[in-house]
């Protein structure tokens, strides 16, 4: 991890011009709601890091990690008011300003994060960064977490297993309608408060890649972890039209620049981190993790599968025939 840090400050330095001398630096406030030790966490603190070395004498970011500022439920309405001025939100938490993205939570869509990684670069995953730009949201770019795996108070093989427990999930109505195809109940819950609910069972499971169940501890307090890879999550990094348009056009690239190198570098901690965190887990011996054989799998595939069908319409075949196209390779 070392060695990609340094090789990300090496290419900021090659990429990024010395400042230009401004009066005060303009002060980016960056929310978050997970551990520093993420994807996110990293990527953020590493765009910080750019932007202050190479950027300082005009622009200052600020990560605030951990939902200390904001939960990602608040984060977005805090960035259209000003309080502060970055977010790299969940794609499943901008339902209310766009359907679009809810593409990003259909289970069982996409293959892998190759797949996701050819979807976003392409015309119609492109196309999304800007879906939320008359609502005053600028998307700069997408950065992965990983796939999602079940975790829960009982051991869960097939869709049957579910039956009748209560999942936390993000706020997503696709993500809903995924636990309700296997007869469970699905709970709209913050981040922050998902350990709280756990430890206390004032619910039974949860949805959440290997790096947010190793660093917030979850596998902690859930005796079983099903390797479900059963959904993706990953992020956009947003900013506010207000705010950005305000910027001079060459600080703008030039943010733009730092933020590409950081999201490079939190998505190879994505993947290292996908098989780093599985493993501490598995050493823990505090959750025990299930594999899924070939029919079981097939079971959860065909339980979830029309929620397609179902949320068809709002984000558009188009749309989900593009994602389906990208598994191909
Ligand atoms: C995150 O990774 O930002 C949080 C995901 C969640 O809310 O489960």
């Amino acid at each position: 991890m070392r060695l990609i840090r340094a090789a990300v400050l090496g290419a900021a330095a090659a990429a990024l011009a010395a400042p230009a001398a401004m009066a005060a630096p303009t002060v980016i406030k960056f929310s978050h709601v997970v551990a520093e030790n993420t994807p996110k966490g990293r990527a953020a603190n590493a765009f910080a890091d750019i932007v202050n070395t190479f950027m300082g004498d005009e622009v200052r970011v600020e990560v605030y990690p951990n939902s200390q500022l904001y939960n990602d439920n608040k984060v977005l309405e805090a960035m259209l008011l000003g309080d502060v001025q970055m977010a790299a939100p969940s794609l499943s938490k901008f339902e209310r300003y766009t359907k679009k993205l809810q593409v990003f939570d259909l289970p069982f869509l996409f293959r892998d994060i190759d797949a996701v990684d050819r979807f976003i670069a392409s015309p119609a995953g492109q196309g999304l960064l800007a879906s939320m730009e008359r609502k005053g949201i600028v998307g700069l770019g997408y950065l992965h977490n990983g796939m999602k795996q079940l975790s829960a108070s009982r051991p869960l093989r097939v869709p049957a297993d579910a039956n009748g427990l209560k999942f936390r999930i993000m706020s997503s109505d696709v993500i809903a309608a995924q636990f309700e195809a296997v007869r469970a109940t699905p709970l709209k819950k913050p981040f922050s408060e998902v350990f709280t609910l756990l430890q206390t069972k004032a619910i039974d499971g949860q949805e959440n890649t290997w790096s947010n169940i190793y660093s917030k501890k979850f596998y902690e307090v859930q005796p079983y972890i099903t390797e479900s890879n059963h959904g993706y999550l990953g992020y956009m990094v947003v900013t506010s039209k207000e705010f950005w348009n305000g910027l001079p056009e060459a600080t703008r690239a030039k943010l733009k620049k730092a933020l590409d190198i950081a999201i490079e570098y939190g998505n190879q901690v994505a993947r290292v981190k996908a098989g780093t965190d599985r493993a501490a887990i598995a050493r823990s011996g505090r959750s025990e993790i299930i594999q899924l054989t070939d029919e079981q799998r097939a079971q959860w595939v065909e339980a979830m599968k029309p929620v397609w069908k179902k949320f068809e319409r709002e984000i558009g075949e188009d749309l989900i025939e593009a994602a389906l196209r990208a598994n191909e390779g």
